[in-house]
């Protein structure tokens, strides 16, 4: 039998993490490969939590992340530090996920020393280099060169084949957010305990609908974030709905929220969530408020209306289900759709079907027979 193969996956934000613990688990139980853990951590609390879940000891951890850090002094760092790790481990591919900083400088590094990068959840583009920013062209760049695209879904695909990525190197695999899922829903179902946290609120909040609400972009710092602060206040004075807004440790995010919604009755910012609660959050709330990324793949999946604050999309398929809606970041229009969702029962059954465009659960497992082919 030939040697194993050695991957080295290399992530730092917690969405990487929760994209990437499932793939992480399918390579370590499988003796075609060596798999090794580099984290950026670009993110720390946050990321940390996902490694506590997933039990992912990483092999080497950077520890990169300094408080309200820049993205040139980011990604400059990252470049630097993650090619010292590709330099001692020298591997045979190297896997990132996603959009981040992390991802486009790890991606780079392995570049300049001609290893072989696998770009999971590749293909997704708004087609505006501004929305989401900088991640569209994060994207973009990896795309380039990637050896190995594992496109989420068949949009995706298209999405490379029109910028004239080589077809054989472009697989779709499905979304390993869908495994991530799958696997905290069971591991809950094993270990209730793990996801009883929000007990507390939910006795607060009985007889009200949960509106689960998240909001981190960087293309909405200032104004965006005002409006939607505005629009959650508004939403708020109701007394038929309660909104669960787990803050996002960035302290451009934290400061407007807390400043704008602390103390409103029917508002509870809470510290970000642990992946069992955030998928407790999701299953409790009548529908969902976001700018995430992920959250847009999730609540479709789990058949929860979810209204995206953003001018534009990467992941089309939520809206072309009919489960996701673009609602921008103007208050008076989240405000309105919100309260359509709310008041108008067709409106909200058309929305809340369970769609899952994004994956059956086997994405990771389909990624690690590429990674061995
Ligand atoms: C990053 C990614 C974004 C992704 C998001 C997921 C880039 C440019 N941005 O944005 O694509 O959607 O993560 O959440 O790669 N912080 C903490 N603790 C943490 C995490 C963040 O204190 O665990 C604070 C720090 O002050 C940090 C700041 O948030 O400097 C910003 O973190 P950073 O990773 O640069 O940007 P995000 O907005 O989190
Ligand atoms: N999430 C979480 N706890 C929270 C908020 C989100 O575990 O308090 C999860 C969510 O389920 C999704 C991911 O984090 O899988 C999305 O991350 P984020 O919104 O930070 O980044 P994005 O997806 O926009 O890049």
């Amino acid at each position: 039998m030939s040697a194993p193969r050695k991957i080295l996956t290399v992530f730092g934000t917690r969405p990487e993490a929760i994209k990437l613990f499932p793939l992480v688990h399918a390579l370590e139980a499988d003796p075609r490969f060596d798999s090794r853990v580099c984290v950026s951590a670009q993110h720390r609390a946050m990321l940390d939590q996902v490694l506590a879940i997933a039990e992912i000891v990483p092999d080497h951890d950077l520890d990169l992340m300094t408080p309200g850090q820049t993205l040139d002094a980011l990604t400059a760092r990252a470049l630097v530090e993650i090619g010292k790790v590709l330099d001692a481990e020298q591997p045979d591919w190297v896997v990132v996920q996603g959009d981040t900083t992390t991802v486009m400088a790890g991606a780079i590094a392995a570049y300049y020393r001609k290893i072989p990068v696998c770009h999971v959840e590749a293909g997704l583009r708004s087609g505006d280099i501004h929305h989401p920013w900088p991640e569209e062209v994060n994207r973009r760049v990896v795309g380039t060169f990637a050896a190995l695209h594992c496109a989420p879904t068949e949009t995706a695909r298209d999405a490379l084949l029109r910028e004239n990525v080589d077809p054989a190197t472009v697989h779709v695999t499905g979304n390993t957010v869908i495994d991530a899922l799958h696997w905290v829903s069971e591991k809950v179902t094993r270990e209730p305990h793990l996801a009883q946290g929000l007990a507390e609120l939910e006795h607060r909040f009985a007889g009200k609908r949960i509106i689960g609400m998240t909001s981190h972009r960087r293309e909405n710092f200032g104004e965006g974030m005002q409006n939607i602060a505005n629009a959650v206040r508004q939403i708020a004075s109701r007394d038929d709905v309660a909104v669960i807004f787990p803050v996002h440790l960035n302290p451009n995010v934290r400061q407007v929220m807390n400043a704008e919604l602390a103390g409103l009755d029917n508002v509870a910012l809470i510290e970000p969530l642990d992946y069992p609660h955030f998928a407790r959050l999701l299953d409790i709330a009548h529908l969902m408020l976001t700018d995430s990324g992920g959250v847009q793949e999730e609540a479709p999946a789990l058949g929860k209306p979810v209204l995206v604050m953003r001018e534009t999309t990467e992941r089309p398929e939520g809206v072309a289900a009919g489960t996701a809606k673009l609602v921008g970041t103007d208050a008076d229009t989240i405000v309105r759709e919100t309260f359509r969702l709310l008041d108008d029962e067709q409106a909200y059954a058309a929305m809340a079907r369970a769609h899952n465009p994004f994956g059956d659960g086997h994405s990771a497992q389909r990624i690690c027979d590429l990674l061995a082919g």
